[in-house]
């Protein structure tokens, strides 16, 4: 009956739009959401088009102290001055709310409901840090499903994620929320996760649209500091900071955020050359950009607006489509428009790229697709999908040392200490952004443990420290019990709060007396496990030169407990690599793989870059972590030792499993570009591949390379590849490789569009 309504509201026939993953696909005519479209904006008063731009946060409350608050927003819905909530979820809530939408405001126009499910929706799954550690993208893309599936079955249309901001500052919290350091490998992730958010298509009732954020360079923040300035050249930012949404885009995400930071003088709200000239017109980018939260108020703080009608001009202007939360586009670009200074066309332009987004979700066929009351109850938090969070946890895990064959441990060992604030925490195992996710749902590691150890056992448990206080009163207490165990599994490391929005850190050391607690823990001479959990690299070195064995677990998520004990007890192999590089003080940052040589690159002599006081090397490399068993690389072997722009270069290796378990390995492949006429990075990761391989199994990776991979932006900002030699490194990690040469043939440098794969 609905349906009918809007149908005859906007007076035309409709069905239901899918998109898919293929940028062809998405770039294609599409008449029939093109007339369905403007004949709905044909209909629109200026009030009713702005409303549609206007994005708020809940629903009001009908009985706080904003009293009447919720009343007035219901009346703003009723006049469609209102085109999507966030942070509104429940599919009867938000079917309540739909219904006043389409059956009583004049239009009948849907709203779209956005919330930041970021690594699940009530099952989370690792944070994506964490996720991009197993190198798994296949693995994100159906964490990202099982995300978006429960979250549309609640009443969710449109997520905030995936975020892809490159990170090379561990200082700044929100390293945690992306794929890490590496342009490649985070192009990888932000396609998958977007596909995974918006499955078969997005007018399916368990996809919901994804939004690729924050565009752009924001985790170039100066000093890690969150929300602070990027000073980033054109150059950087193309080669660096764009590639992941650049793939986003050419996985069809259907909503884009900008950023809070400026880039150079200018904040990403207002920044055209981004929004317009670069995603709009070199990516030809047709879905919807949503501001950040009053991110277009703060053009006032960024000054370049002086009052909030210059900044409604300055943002629609630059290309942001929707006002989240600011509400500056529905109170103030009526008289920009009265004043001329504002063209109804760039008013219309964003309305469309609004309703378009909300068509190819199907809302204008069925408004309540996703509010599913008998879904949200049965498709929730299933065995299934706690399962897919327990192998993700596995795979995210990174084995950072194991002295001596440390790990695994015995499971019928006779009594063990487990000690730690962290280690009884089921809250922190979730992180940050946790959506509806729910710390009785958690496992934390203690009762992973439990469940894991032979019912000969005893397992203690001692507080000792915690991340959040200096107190060190109950390290005395951890060291009787560790003193009477046969092994110790020690939890240290961040509260999920740590490393997440406004949550820079200026030290990246153990908070409060945890490293008192390591060393007192090291000193009983115990065989003894470290258990890291963090949303950042941690500079850990004296830990790394005292104790025997080290897992890295970030944040895992609700199956924490369980995936820590499976590799704790030899259950999985541990498979997981750095996705970012981990220094060994925080004075070293911003310190990564895929730096430049410079004219004077590190040696023992004086007058070269690096430190008085500490090498110059990170503590652990890009890429690097460990197994329970061990791997040989043979030399890589070229197809071509030159090769003219049209070929393709297949690079093969020989991996072996060289151990006496069955264990993951993740090859990787990166090349170096020997001369160029700007300068170039040391290496560059262009292929991965985590296997798993037998005993003794040898299995040859074949990868291919083409021009793409070898392309840059040259002095004149042309993306080119520039004929010369090159280097192949195959191999571990970063800094473990064997390498092969060859050249690429031609008078000149190679135009290389940039064009989706
Ligand atoms: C601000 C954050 O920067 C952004 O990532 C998030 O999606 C919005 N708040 C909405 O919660």
């Amino acid at each position: 009956m609905i349906m009918k309504r809007v149908g005859f509201a906007v007076g035309i026939a409709f069905a239901t739009s899918t998109t898919s993953v293929a940028q062809s696909q998405r770039l294609t005519n599409r008449p029939a959401e093109t007339r369905f479209v403007d004949s709905v904006l044909a209909r629109m008063t200026l009030a009713e088009k702005l409303g549609q731009l206007n994005q708020v946060s809940g629903a009001g409350n009908p009985t706080g102290p904003g009293g009447g608050e919720r009343a007035a927003r219901m009346d703003q819905l009723r006049h469609g001055a209102i085109g999507s909530f966030l942070n509104v979820v429940g599919a009867d809530t938000t079917k309540a709310l739909q219904r006043i939408a389409v059956e009583q405001s004049r239009l009948h126009i849907p709203l779209i409901f956005g919330l930041d499910v970021i690594h699940g929706m009530r099952t989370i799954f690792p944070v994506p840090l964490a996720e991009a550690a197993s190198w798994d993208p296949q693995g994100a893309e159906r964490a990202a499903r099982i995300a978006a599936a429960e979250a549309a079955a609640m009443g969710i249309d449109w997520t905030f994620a995936p975020m892809v901001d490159i990170a090379r500052d561990p200082r700044w919290g929100r390293i945690v929320e992306g794929a890490g350091e590496d342009p490649y490998l985070g192009a990888a992730f932000a396609a998958a996760r977007v596909r995974g958010f918006q499955g078969s298509g997005l007018g399916s009732r368990d996809a919901i649209a994804a939004t690729v954020k924050h565009f752009a360079a924001y985790g170039a923040a100066e000093g890690g500091r969150d929300y602070n300035v990027a000073e980033v050249s054109e150059r950087t930012l193309r080669d660096v900071y764009l590639p992941p949404f650049h793939a986003a885009v050419c996985a069809d995400a259907a909503t884009l955020m900008a950023s809070f930071n400026e880039i150079s003088g200018v904040p990403s709200h207002a920044n055209r050359h981004l929004l317009t000239d670069i995603l709009r017109n070199e990516w030809k980018f047709d879905g919807m950009v949503v501001s950040d939260w009053t991110g277009i108020g703060e053009l006032l703080n960024h000054a370049v607006a002086a009052d909030s009608a210059q900044a409604g001009d300055v943002a629609m202007h630059a290309g942001v489509d929707m006002d989240m939360v600011s509400e500056i586009y529905l109170h103030a670009l009526r008289a920009s428009v009265a004043a001329r200074r504002m063209p109804m066309a760039e008013i219309d332009e964003a309305v469309r790229r609004v309703l378009r987004v909300k068509y190819r979700l199907g809302l204008f066929t069925d408004p309540y697709l996703r509010r599913d009351a008998a879904r949200e109850r049965t498709a929730i938090l299933t065995t299934e999908n706690r399962a897919a969070a327990r192998e993700a946890g596995r795979r995210a895990i990174v084995l950072l040392k194991n002295d001596q064959s440390t790990l695994p441990l015995r499971k019928d060992v006779a009594s063990l200490a487990v000690l730690g604030a962290l280690a009884a925490d089921s809250a922190v195992v979730l992180g940050n952004w946790t959506a509806l996710g729910r710390r009785e749902d958690a496992v934390p590691v203690l009762d992973g443990i439990r469940r894991a150890v032979s019912s000969r056992t005893t397992v203690t448990y001692a507080r000792g420290a915690s991340p959040t206080s200096d107190d060190s009163s109950g390290i005395a207490e951890a060291v009787r019990v560790a003193s009477g165990a046969d092994a110790v599994v020690l939890v240290v490391g961040e509260t999920g709060e740590m490393s997440a929005e406004a949550e820079s850190r200026s030290r990246l050391d153990l908070p409060g007396a945890q490293k008192e607690l390591v060393a007192a823990i090291r000193a009983t001479g115990k065989p003894m496990v470290v258990v890291l959990m963090n949303g950042r690299p941690l500079a850990i070195e004296r830990m790394q030169e005292t104790v025997p064995a080290i897992l890295e677990t970030w944040f895992l998520g609700v199956e924490a407990g369980n995936a820590i004990a499976d590799v704790l007890f030899g259950d999985a192999n541990p498979g997981g690599k750095l996705p970012v590089t981990v220094p060994r003080v925080v004075g070293q940052v911003p310190i990564y793989y895929n730096h430049k040589n410079t004219g004077r690159p590190p040696t023992t002599e004086k007058y070269t870059s690096k430190y008085w006081d500490i090498p110059y090397t990170p503590l652990y490399p890009f890429g690097f972590g460990l197994s329970y068993t061990t791997f040989a690389y043979s030399v890589p072997r070229l197809s071509a030792t030159t090769i003219g722009a049209g070929d393709s270069l297949r690079v093969e290796v020989d991996v072996t499993n060289t151990g006496s378990r069955a264990g993951d390995e993740v090859a990787q492949l990166y090349v170096r570009d020997d001369v160029g006429s700007v300068t170039r990075p040391v290496m560059e990761l262009k292929r991965f591949q985590r296997l798993t391989l037998r005993p003794g199994e040898r299995r040859t990776l074949r990868w291919s390379l083409g021009i793409g991979d070898l392309a840059f932006y040259d002095l004149v900002m042309r993306r080119v590849a520039e004929p010369g030699t090159f280097r192949v490194f195959v191999g571990t990690n970063s800094a473990d490789t064997h390498s092969a040469p060859f050249t690429l043939r031609g008078m000149a440098s190679i135009p290389v569009p940039d064009r989706c794969p």
